[in-house]
């Protein structure tokens, strides 16, 4: 079977009845979704807050009860994806570009679960640009000074030969620093330049990864 849906599927193993559960973004997670639904079609009860307009939108379609901040403190439990896991599980985020929500819903959750499969492994964070999201007003400013934290080259984000907008209005810059060794550190000093909103580092929040392969799922914890 395809790597990613056992990868997704196994995750809702995880969700419990009454939970709070934090829905990521991604072609991994929608399988989640997916099987999550049956179980709420076959009386499951839980709550979820979608980390997307499109995750919201197919949770919708499929009768996953929605909630949002406004009623709920914490979550029980985040599912997401990632673009890169190192072997501490820090990760890599925002491909999709929702890595401001997502960061948000993780860390406002008691656990953390990554679904992925086995290409997302590295040894090390920074073969995949690091999305960074970065406010429309002084762009292109903002980029010059994330450049000066050591970014080799930075791009951004397009989409039909206009900047790529997120669910936040924001726009995207995908960052390549090279070998990334002191991820907690990069993180802050992205966050510190006035007009970075937030960035795709996720510095010791994943609390376990499920890696699909084609025979099955392994599980990663800290
Ligand atoms: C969305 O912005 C990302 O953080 C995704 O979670 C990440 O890109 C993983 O996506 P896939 O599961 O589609 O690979």
């Amino acid at each position: 079977m395809e790597p990613k849906k056992l990868a997704g599927e196994k995750a809702v193993d995880y969700i419990e009845n009454n939970m709070v559960i934090g829905l990521g973004t991604g072609s991994t997670v929608y399988w989640t979704i997916r099987h999550l639904a049956l179980r709420v079609k076959a009386g499951l009860h839980i709550k979820a807050i979608p980390t997307s307009m499109s995750t919201a939108r197919l949770a919708e379609q499929l009768g996953i009860p929605l909630a949002s901040f406004t009623e709920i403190d914490r979550l029980d439990l985040t599912i997401d994806g990632a673009d890169e896991v190192s072997p501490d599980l820090n990760l890599i985020k925002g491909g999709g570009g929702a890595l401001l929500r997502e960061k948000i819903v993780a860390y406002a959750s008691e656990r953390l679960i990554i679904v992925a499969d086995s290409s997302k492994q590295v040894a090390s964070l920074g073969k995949f640009p690091l999305p960074v999201e970065i406010t429309p007003f002084g762009w292109e400013n903002t980029c010059k000074q994330v450049m000066l934290l050591g970014c080799e080259s930075l791009t951004l984000r397009e989409k039909d030969e206009r900047p790529f907008v997120t669910d936040n209005g924001n726009y995207i810059a995908d960052c390549k620093f090279g070998r990334i060794d002191s991820p907690d550190l990069l993180e802050k000093s992205l966050n510190a330049i006035p007009g970075v909103v937030e960035n795709g580092l996720f510095v010791n929040m994943a609390d376990q990864v499920i890696i699909g392969t084609e025979k099955g799922t392994n599980i990663v914890e800290k």
